[in-house]
């Protein structure tokens, strides 16, 4: 089993993503540019493995166990050495991403796998910057971390599949589930996320029914925790309509174009939980 991992990026991602490896056993050193984050970082994960004690879901043992598994690297260079498995979660800017990956390609050994957090970047194009395409792949954790399940591990052309076993194995010993998706604008789980909030934002500004009745469609009628309305509020409006756009120009497909409901919204400050009002009053 892949046991020592380096996490680049000590933001909210990074944080999550070491913290469920450590739990799981394996050894973790985590780097950042921003002098402080990985502290600030460290500091979160103790508070929410504490959290996790007091909650009965994990001995004092096991989250002090857990805890000294990570460690805080003074640079990617030290993050990445000896680790099987190194997992970015910096900033959401490709050439930035592919300046990383290449500085680690030249770092680490060729058999050392290169993981990228990505939400809506090119993998393939990430794994370019880098000699060992066949080693780069995404796995795209999900927020919070350390509750959600998902893991879509991304695989692009040049991908060698017979890293994919050691990957799931990895993601299902974080108590997770992996689903194996090709490279391609939203991967599986935001394409099919955003289609669906898109169509009930549609069906709001038609009258369909009250934000309230189509979530309640989706949650009676098909068992969905939550309706795509509800989920959009809490991802935040603003995120929704970027990833819209990105999508609508990708992939070129009509209903992926943003309703206007959605940028009046977002131009009206009105962009769901984090400011108080989006498709509900939070
Ligand atoms: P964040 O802004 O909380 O953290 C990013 C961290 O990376 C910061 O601490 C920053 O100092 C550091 N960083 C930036 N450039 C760096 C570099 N060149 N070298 C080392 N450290 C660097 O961001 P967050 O939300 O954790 O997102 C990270 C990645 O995860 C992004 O690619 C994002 O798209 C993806 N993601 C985010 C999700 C979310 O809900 N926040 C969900 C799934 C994926």
């Amino acid at each position: 089993m892949i046991s020592r991992i380096a996490v680049i990026g000590a933001g909210t991602m990074g944080a999550g993503i070491a913290q469920v490896a450590a739990i799981a056993g394996a050894t973790v050193r985590v780097a950042d540019e921003r002098s402080g984050a990985v502290s600030n970082a460290l500091s979160r994960i103790r508070t929410t493995l504490d959290g996790t004690v007091s909650r009965a879901k994990t001995t004092a043992d096991a989250a002090d166990a857990a805890f000294a598994r990570i460690s805080a690297a003074v640079d990617v260079d030290a993050a990445v050495d000896g680790a099987e498995l190194v997992i970015e979660a910096i900033v959401e800017d490709l050439a930035t991403k592919q300046a990383l990956f290449a500085a680690m390609d030249a770092l680490t050994p060729a058999s050392t796998i290169l993981a990228t957090n990505t939400s809506s970047l090119s993998v393939s194009r990430i794994a370019a910057a880098t000699t060992r395409p066949s080693r780069v792949v995404g796995m795209h954790f999900f927020n919070p971390v350390h509750i959600m399940q998902l893991v879509e591990i991304v695989v692009h052309p040049q991908t060698d599949l017979a890293i994919v076993p050691d990957l799931t194995e990895f993601v299902g010993a974080l108590n997770k589930t992996a689903i194996v998706v090709r490279d391609s604008p939203g991967f599986a789980s935001s394409r099919l996320g955003v289609a669906l909030g898109l169509e009930a934002m549609r069906m709001l500004e038609q009258g369909v029914a009250s934000a309230a009745d189509i979530d309640t469609a989706m949650m009676l009628g098909y068992g969905h925790p939550m309706g795509p309305l509800r989920v959009s509020d809490l991802i935040g409006l603003d995120v929704r309509l970027r990833i819209a756009e990105s999508l609508w120009q990708e992939l070129g497909a009509p209903h992926f174009e943003p309703p206007p409901i959605l940028r009046q919204k977002v131009r009206a400050g009105e962009l769901g939980k984090k400011t108080g009002r989006g498709f509900y009053e939070w």
